[in-house]
């Protein structure tokens, strides 16, 4: 299970539907804001991730699951990195007024990133997107994150937990060091954390399939996947075989994340009409089978 959740690859099999604003489904979507948060903490956790801990009230007391924040990763004085960077909230504290980030570092930006201390000061922007909706008569839901995609899901997990609804979530990364997630959906409440990694062949899809229909069942009211192709084609038929459907967090690389740019459409150079984008109208989308679609009978 190589492939990652790029907006190319999965505009380029599914359809895309962007969630409502509002309503029975959908609480409100919170007003970001700008704000120059003091680090709590920023340590690595594990051999391949780094968790930054924000003082950061207005975006704790706003966030939903799914959302994400842009993370300004240059200090006073310096010019690059120019844009911000887009990582998602992996969960936050309300009371505290707390955000938790959980991130790999991939280039220079989030090599800069664990160059911050306690005490330092990060301009970010938040919480922005359209996170997961829980359907109102959701009991069961099943979750299936891979690699930094978990990261995504970990919010909806306690949010669920805590409205008493079933959780059962997959972990998949490309090897035991690299999963990420596991302890939090356990803490959550989760019922069943499946990990698979592709160094002993368990997150093949077949065996991951597998693997769920044994120890979750075969019926879920919603089911949520963010960061392989592979596991939103599980997701998607495992979905349809309960009459549930599936909500789908994307990435794509953002320069402002708030709608202007145009940078992140889900669409490929060529198109006469814009898809959506991941950025205001995603990042968290309801997948919509066509007959090419992963996992459509
Ligand atoms: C909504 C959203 C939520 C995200 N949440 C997280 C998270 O919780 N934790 C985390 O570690 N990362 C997350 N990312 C990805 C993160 O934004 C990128 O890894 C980061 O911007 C890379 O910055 P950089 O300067 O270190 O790397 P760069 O130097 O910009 O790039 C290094 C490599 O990473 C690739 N890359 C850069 N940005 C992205 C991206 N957005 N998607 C896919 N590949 C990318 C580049 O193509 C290049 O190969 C998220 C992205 C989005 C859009
Ligand atoms: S990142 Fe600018 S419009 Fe989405």
């Amino acid at each position: 299970m190589s492939e990652s959740a790029t907006p190319a690859a999965i505009a380029a099999s599914i359809e895309l539907a962007r969630l409502p604003d509002a309503g029975p489904f959908a609480p409100p979507l919170p007003v970001p804001s700008l704000l120059e948060a003091r680090v709590i903490d920023n340590a690595r956790v594990g051999s391949d991730y780094w968790r930054l801990t924000l003082d950061a009230p207005r975006m704790a007391e706003a966030a939903q699951p799914g959302q994400f924040a842009m993370l300004t990763l240059a200090v006073a004085g310096e010019l690059a990195p120019v844009l911000p960077r887009p990582m998602a909230l992996y969960g936050w504290d309300a009371a505290r007024g707390t955000v938790d980030v959980v991130y790999r570092v991939v280039g220079d930006g989030t090599r800069r990133m664990t160059g911050f201390r306690g005490g330092d000061r990060m301009v970010a922007v938040g919480p922005l997107g359209r996170g997961f909706i829980i359907p109102p008569a959701a009991r069961h839901m099943l979750l299936l994150g891979r690699g930094i995609g978990t990261c995504s899901l970990t919010a909806l997990a306690q949010l669920a937990a805590r409205r008493g609804i079933v959780v059962d979530a997959v972990v998949s990364a490309r090897s035991p060091d690299a999963l990420v997630g596991t302890d939090t959906y356990r803490r959550a409440g989760a019922r069943e954390v499946i990990e698979v990694v592709d160094t002993n062949g368990s997150s093949d899809v077949e065996r991951v399939a597998a693997a769920v229909l044994g120890r979750c069942g075969d019926r879920f009211d919603e089911v949520y996947t963010c960061g392989s192709v592979r596991l939103l084609g599980l997701g998607a038929t495992l979905a349809a075989a309960s009459g549930a459907s599936v909500q789908v967090s994307l990435e794509a690389h953002m320069a402002c994340g708030l709608g202007f740019c145009h940078g992140c459409s889900t669409g490929h150079p060529g198109l006469t009409r814009e898809k959506p984008l991941v950025c205001a109208d995603g990042p968290v989308f309801r997948h919509t089978p066509t007959p090419s679609a992963p996992g459509a009978a």
